[in-house]
């Protein structure tokens, strides 16, 4: 064993740092880059867009993540977002908000790895994941699934949306973090709400599989049909909504479908009136998550008028992004939309 651990540390050195958008302006940057052509012009037009979004008074922001983000080092731009009012509610994968953004709240870290030159099997030996160029320690993966099976342990036996499944994570963590710079931590401080419709797609859906299994007559669930009607609540409360789509996948789905969700219910509520999303996807599959939000105006989802797809890996375009209108300073007239309570006050 002990010669395990010396051999994990040759791979385990360096750890992935999250990008600070708050000591880097790229406004004039991005002004120039809306001067250019092709990728350059379309990121900074939807950098526009997203200021748009924060200038809108009426407007509440949706964010929605896939990917493997935060692992990347996303992670500090979506938490200067929260503490920023420049997001009002969240919609994401598992693996972003359990595996990578609780996990490194429980004070876990990412690790810089290559994807040239490595014996993967040697990784599988030492219990190290590896995501592309990042490796991740297996054992303290497990370490996030048995802490979420024994937070399910202690709560009141009943179903949950995932939305209120993370608050006790961010209420977990407000207890017990030995990294404060969450995503889960601050939305729970915020009352943004985080919504994760596939949640057992991830550490989540691991720890809640130990935790049924160990009381299979009496146990939690998620309910993620309650997810939706809570997202549906929002948007009928919020009205005009602007969505910034970070990948694609389940979120993107979920989130455009609120407004055919808000009708189906019998309170209408208008498309999504802004839209950007970044994404490496090739529309020539006619998959969802490569979609056009062009062709989502098609269903009745968004709007054409504001409307930007960004084809770039999100670590390139994000932090340009998310820079430029924080730089803008469009969010200092936002005030909290606190959609938690409006949710937590209405059960
Ligand atoms: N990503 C992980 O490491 C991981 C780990 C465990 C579980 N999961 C689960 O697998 C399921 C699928 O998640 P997923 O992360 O594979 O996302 P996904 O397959 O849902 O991604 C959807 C879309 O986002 C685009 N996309 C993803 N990363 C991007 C990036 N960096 N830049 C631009 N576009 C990007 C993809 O092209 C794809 O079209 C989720 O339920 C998740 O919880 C993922």
């Amino acid at each position: 064993m002990p010669k395990l651990k010396i051999k994990k540390s040759k791979y385990l050195k360096e750890t992935i740092s999250h990008i600070d958008i708050k000591k880097h302006n790229a406004v004039s940057f991005v002004e120039d880059m809306s001067k250019m052509a092709f990728s350059a012009r379309e990121t900074a037009r939807a950098a526009q867009i997203y200021d748009m979004m924060l200038k809108d008074k009426k407007c509440s922001v949706i964010l929605c993540l896939a990917g493997s983000l935060f692992s990347a080092g996303l992670k500090k731009v979506v938490v200067d977002m929260i503490k920023n009012n420049m997001v009002d509610a969240i919609v994401s994968t598992g693996a972003i908000i359990v595996d990578q953004d609780f996990f490194e709240g429980l004070g876990f870290k990412h690790y810089k790895g290559t994807q040239y030159n490595i014996d993967d099997n040697e990784l599988r030996e030492l219990a190290i994941d590896r995501i592309y160029d990042t490796f991740i320690d297996e054992e303290q993966l497990k370490v996030c699934d048995e802490t979420i099976c024994k937070m399910a342990d202690s709560m009141p036996k009943k179903p949950y949306s995932s939305r209120e499944f993370i608050r006790e994570m961010g209420k977990y963590l407000s207890k017990h973090a030995k990294n404060k710079d969450s995503v889960v931590l601050q939305a729970y401080k915020k009352g943004v709400p985080i919504f994760v419709p596939a949640f057992s797609d991830s550490s989540a859906g691991l720890g809640l599989a130990l935790h049924q299994w160990k009381n299979p007559k009496s146990h939690i669930a998620i309910d993620s049909v309650k997810d939706f009607v809570e997202l549906i609540k929002v948007k009928v409360k919020a009205g005009e909504t602007g969505i910034f789509m970070i990948g694609g996948g389940v979120p993107k789905n979920f989130t455009q479908d609120v407004v055919i969700g808000a009708e189906i219910v019998g309170k209408p509520a208008p498309m999504h009136k802004y839209a950007v999303q970044v994404t490496v996807a090739d529309v020539r599959d006619g998959a969802l998550s490569s979609s056009t939000l062009k062709e989502a105006s098609s269903w009745g989802k968004v709007e054409t008028t504001y409307e930007q797809m960004v084809y770039s890996e999100a670590t390139m375009a994000v932090p340009l992004i998310v820079s430029y209108a924080y730089h803008k300073k469009a969010w200092k007239n936002r005030k909290p939309k606190n959609y938690a309570k409006l949710l937590d006050k209405e059960k």
